[in-house]
């Protein structure tokens, strides 16, 4: 594996295989890596012989008081991880290689960015979609894999994509969990034990969700359901329950046979913040 920090060394480095024939696969992360981000490797080692995975703890991404200096990092343990499962190059930028200068531009993506994160998280898409430009500019990537355990996210991605015409495929890729259900996340190790314990209510709360939506005809009261499952936990602090269509995430009228939604949750356990979602097809 290569380890690069630059820009030039990036695209240096690519130019051999690139003229090659060889196809590029990009799998962009913060770092803290885990199960879930050596998944996004599998399914880029899959599609194209090169596999660049960067690491960036993005600041335009995190709004004032979010835990941006706080965000977990091991950039060597992450190293060897990475050139464990395979990945070809990994790109690691200082903050000053990707802003070196007050940047005037940036990619906003409207309606899908209305509700969910893009509601409680003021900025933050605008960050993302714009660092992900700047990531597929800087590595021009045949495919990039995205998780749906960020499923706005992805949905943001893929629209800019669109209506960019950039030419790249999108990927997206299934959420892995620990065995007991709860999402594998980076923020997962500022849970203490009591709060970790309690966490696995989100992924019982998407199953009660998936089970009561095969009936329902009203949303709403699906909703309730998962918003009184999640009570049950002391420490559960909700900061939504949504149900909407997927992947435009409008609000649902009807419930209607095979559509096709998504349940998405946000609940702070102490000073962590973790969102989890189950996109379901109703029969
Ligand atoms: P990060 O939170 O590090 O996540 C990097 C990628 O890993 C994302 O595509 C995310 O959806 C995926 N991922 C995280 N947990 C997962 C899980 N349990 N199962 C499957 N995939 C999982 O998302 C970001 O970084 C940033 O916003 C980024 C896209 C890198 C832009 O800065």
């Amino acid at each position: 594996m290569i380890i690069v920090d630059t820009i030039q060394q990036l695209r240096s480095t690519l130019e051999p295989y690139r003229k090659q024939g060889q196809r590029v696969a990009l799998v962009p992360t913060m770092g803290f890596l885990h199960e879930g981000h050596l998944s996004l490797v599998d399914e880029a080692k899959a599609r194209a012989e090169i596999v660049v995975m960067s690491i960036f703890v993005n600041p335009t991404q995190f709004g004032p008081g979010e835990d941006f200096e706080s965000y977990p990092r091991d950039l060597e343990k992450d190293q060897a991880q990475a050139m464990q499962r395979g990945v070809s190059i990994l790109f690691a930028p200082s903050a000053k290689e990707m802003y070196p200068a007050q940047s005037l531009t940036t990619v906003s993506v409207s309606e899908v960015t209305d509700r969910l994160c893009g509601a409680s998280r003021p900025g933050h898409f605008d960050g993302v979609a714009t660092v992900v430009t700047k990531l597929f500019n800087i590595v021009q990537p045949d495919f990039a894999c995205f998780g749906m355990k960020d499923a706005q996210q992805l949905a943001v991605i893929q629209r800019f994509v669109q209506d960019l015409n950039m030419s790249v495929e999108i990927i997206p890729c299934p959420i892995v969990r620990e065995a007991d259900g709860l999402a594998l996340s980076s923020r997962n190790v500022y849970l203490n034990m009591e709060e970790r314990s309690q966490a696995v209510v989100l992924n019982e709360a998407l199953t009660l969700a998936e089970q009561a939506l095969q009936t329902a005809t009203n949303g709403e009261a699906v909703k309730e359901q998962v918003r009184s499952l999640i009570e049950t936990k002391p420490l559960a602090k909700i900061d939504y329950v949504e149900l909407l269509t997927y992947p435009s995430l409008e609000p649902i009228e009807q419930l209607e046979t095979a559509m096709d939604c998504i349940v998405a949750l946000a609940v702070r356990f102490g000073k962590t913040r973790l969102i989890d979602n189950r996109m379901i097809t109703i029969k």
